[in-house]
């Protein structure tokens, strides 16, 4: 079965074709970091424009890339949510259309989810059941796996999710949107143990996170010191400390709760070097596996979408004809495989 994944759910169109005999046949991205960068964040309606733009090109592009025509394609599959609605709305109404004038069936797809099973890509693929961290612009989840379509949310954000937070505090170290990655590169010049960043909601039971303090922290912090390169240095490498402990020390709870021993990390935070040397080192410790996707499918891609969509299809599931997006949906909700 061979499957066309289309991501439109924020800021990035991705297009990808899965198959089950030849794996991840082509992959294309297009990022929309050039038109919202000057407002500092995503303007929703900008973005479904641009998704109106880009997704046929792009689809064009992967099919040709894989050598294939649309013909060749078996199913179709795109993230309904959660996102921006207009954002998801776009990729909802191609790929119905597309499996509709192609007579194949499409399946709605669970943004996180995708996230979830993107290290299924890669060639170490974690066995359920694990502990899944799911971190990205969005969303903070501690999720327990015990197969797909059984999630259990563990605990999540209370506030700001964990690139969120990255994103604010970035903005105001003069870092440009997305400032997540800017952030991680500017904390490289930062000296160690000059500011500490609180760990927050560690020191109380339970596996909820709170980041939209450690926004705050680094303002006044910036307030009381000297605005220079340095300070905003060693305020960005306090910062991704902070949160990477914070991460490390619910992951460990959480899998010391369950008495799990295989960790995941996904979505767009995943790809930060510093909290995956953290998590590496607590799963050492631990005498547990961890697993990750490639940097490129930490953050929103096509191929975790097609990928996600060709498990439920091969399993008979699909949609309806009527079109649905959600800019909220609980994972929890998911139906299992069989
Ligand atoms: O998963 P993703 O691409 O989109 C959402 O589903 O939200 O995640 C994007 C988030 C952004 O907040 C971005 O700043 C953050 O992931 N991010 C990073 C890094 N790469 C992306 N944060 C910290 N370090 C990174 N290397
Ligand atoms: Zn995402």
């Amino acid at each position: 079965m061979r499957v066309l994944g289309i991501e439109t759910s924020c800021d990035e169109t991705g297009i990808a074709v899965f198959d089950n005999n030849n794996g991840l046949m082509a992959h294309a991205l297009h990022s929309q970091i050039a038109i919202h960068a000057e407002y500092g964040g995503v303007v929703p309606e900008l973005a479904s424009r641009d998704h109106i733009r880009k997704c046929l090109p792009l689809i064009t592009q992967v099919l040709n890339d894989a050598g294939l025509k649309g013909t060749d394609i078996d199913g179709v599959a795109y993230t309904a949510g959660p996102g921006l609605i207009g954002a998801l709305l776009v990729g909802t109404s191609i790929a119905r259309s597309l499996a509709w004038s192609w007579q194949v069936p499409a399946i709605a797809v669970h943004h996180m989810e995708g996230h979830l099973l993107a290290p299924m890509l890669e060639t170490e693929v974690p066995c359920f059941p694990f502990i899944a961290l799911l971190v990205s612009g969005g969303h903070t989840l501690l999720v327990e796996v015990h197969e797909i379509g059984n999630y259990k949310i563990l605990g999540e954000s209370l506030d700001d999710a964990v690139g969120e937070a990255f994103d604010k505090t970035a903005k105001l170290l003069g870092l440009a949107y997305p400032g997540g990655p800017a952030l991680a590169e500017l904390a490289l010049q930062g000296e160690p143990g000059r500011f500490k960043f609180p760990r927050p909601m560690t020191n109380r039971p339970g596996l909820d996170f709170s980041f939209s303090g450690l926004k705050t922290f680094a303002i006044n912090t910036l307030t009381a010191n000297d605005n220079n390169a340095q300070t905003r240095a060693d305020i960005a490498y306090a910062f991704e400390d902070a949160v990477a402990d914070t991460l490390a020390i619910k992951c460990k709870r959480a899998l010391q709760q369950t008495r799990l021993k295989r960790l995941v990390i996904a979505g767009g935070v995943g790809a930060n070097l510093k909290l995956r040397q953290k998590l590496s080192q607590l799963m050492g410790k631990l005498g547990g596996e961890i697993y990750y996707p490639r940097p490129a499918f930490c953050t929103d891609n096509g191929a975790m979408i097609a990928y996600a969509g060709y498990l439920r299809l091969q399993a008979g599931q699909s949609q309806s004809l009527n079109m649905n997006a959600n800019a909220r949906w609980s994972l929890e909700s998911l139906p299992p495989l069989l």
